[in-house]
């Protein structure tokens, strides 16, 4: 059988150039949106300190093992998740059903995708006011809060630039995913590292950086419940896209003699220092202009235009960031995209444009209901959350660990272990049982409990 597992096998997809094409698109994948716009969000609403402690537990004990056996079970399979899944039931002689964990994990990508182009449709908005504020027209409202608000309150300006970040992500899978993806990490990702450190410099003249870092760093633990716990969780899934099979289809384009363990950490490395650059350059300016911490989404929206307006060659800085933050969405949008286009690929007569397209319309009239929370429907509320709100909270803190708990159990309990060991045969004995140790148990238990302690049962 693992005779059949060559390149040449892998029709209809492409391979991976090289190792480091690999890392680099799976950390595109990884940082986007949910480093910079959602994980300071989502750490002001839950109160800083003791949130980015189990954000970061979560990362090194549930993320690193979930992300190298999303990359493991991908090459073993050599398919689109679905079918990569299945093979490896079918080997392994467990039943079919586990593929299903598959065609959840393309669900579910086509869920996040839906808020989150409209989001990355909001950076391109921005992009576009600091063109305009840079040829000298003024396009920037009094106030940042104002020109937010101003933005939510308008569907067509909304729907206009979110449509727009999604044809070009449909574009870019259309094309194949090798394609154009390494050139825009390799060149655009460390500019806008770059840049975010430059932000970070700013927050440290501003005299409010130790406020921060202390807001950040130090865990008030009274603050600590179920929902807290399950809001971090949930975050460390979705900052490294795990639990809905995206790395498990870049992990079937890979290399056969890459170090998965060492790709892991490097992935999850890039993914949180850029999460916590991004807080360090965020909240000085909260602090420093005295701006409501809990401003929920528009956060990073709202507090970064105070800072560039008031920095020297602000409005560059300003398009500059925002173009790099669409460019990073992009990156990441395109790995929401690939399960279930590959699927399709595979398994219809659709040719991968035709795929890509189909699954991104879908995901494009999913996507009207989000614009449409923002304004129009912004009073309908179930569980006191938008439509929005509804969909972010359950594909994120719900959808996606489930999809890593299952993922987990299927390869610590249900693949056969020849497989799975050759796939880290580079790895020592001893790291090998901390990782399946971590798989077998650790994972699927601090899962399962989280959701019981949110849900009130424990
Ligand atoms: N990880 C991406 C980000 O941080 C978003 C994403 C979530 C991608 C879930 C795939 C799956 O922006």
């Amino acid at each position: 059988m693992l005779k059949t597992q060559t390149t040449e096998q892998i029709s209809g997809h492409g391979m991976w150039s090289s190792k480091l094409a690999f890392i680099l698109a799976a950390t595109g994948a990884a940082v986007g949106l949910g480093n910079i716009w959602r994980f300071p969000y989502v750490t002001a609403e839950n109160g800083g300190g003791a949130f980015v402690l189990i954000y970061l537990g979560c990362i090194a004990l549930v993320g690193i093992p979930l992300l190298m056996t999303e990359i493991l079970l991908g090459r073993a399979g050599r398919h689109s998740p679905i079918n990569s899944l299945l093979q490896l039931a079918r080997r392994s002689n467990a039943s079919r059903t586990w593929s299903g964990v598959g065609v959840i994990g393309a669900l579910v990508g086509v869920l996040v995708l839906s808020f989150y182009f409209v989001v990355a449709g909001w950076t391109l908005a921005y992009v576009w006011t600091y063109a305009v504020e840079l040829v000298g027209s003024h396009a920037f409202q009094d106030t940042p809060q104002a020109h937010f608000d101003a933005l939510l309150a308008s569907p067509a300006r909304l729907l206009f630039w979110s449509s727009l970040f999604l044809a070009v992500s449909v574009g870019v899978v259309a094309m194949g995913v090798e394609k154009g993806l390494e050139g825009s990490v390799r060149l655009l990702m460390p500019l806008l590292f770059g840049l975010l450190l430059i932000m970070v410099g700013y927050g440290m003249a501003s005299g409010h950086f130790l406020q921060s870092v202390v807001y950040l760093f130090e865990p008030d633990f009274s603050a600590i419940n179920g929902n807290v716990i399950l809001q971090a969780v949930g975050q460390a899934f979705f900052s490294l896209s795990l639990g809905m099979t995206g790395i498990m289809a870049y992990g079937a384009y890979v290399p056969r003699d890459m170090h998965i363990g060492k790709t892991a950490a490097i992935i999850a490395l890039a993914d949180t220092s850029v999460a916590i650059l991004a807080g360090l350059a965020i909240f000085p300016i909260v602090f420093a202009f005295g701006l409501e911490s809990t401003g929920g989404q528009g956060l990073i929206f709202v507090t970064l235009p105070h800072a560039f307006a008031a920095m020297e060659f602000g409005n560059l800085y300003a398009l500059a960031f925002f173009t790099l933050l669409a460019v990073a969405a992009w990156t990441s949008a395109i790995s929401l995209l690939e399960p279930a286009t590959a699927y399709l690929v595979e398994r219809t007569s659709f040719n991968r444009p035709v795929s890509v397209l189909i699954i991104g319309g879908s995901t494009w009239l999913l996507g009207i209901g989000s614009v449409l929370s923002f304004n129009y429907w912004s009073e309908f509320l179930l569980w006191g959350k938008n439509f929005q709100e509804l969909i972010e909270y359950v594909s994120t803190n719900i959808m996606l660990p489930a999809g890593g708990l299952l993922i987990a159990v299927f390869a610590g309990w249900i693949v056969s272990r020849v497989i799975v060991r050759e796939q880290l045969a580079d790895m020592n004995d001893d790291l090998y049982r901390v990782w399946r140790v971590l798989i077998r148990f650790v994972v699927p238990i601090a899962v399962l409990l989280v959701f019981l302690v949110a849900a009130g049962l424990i």
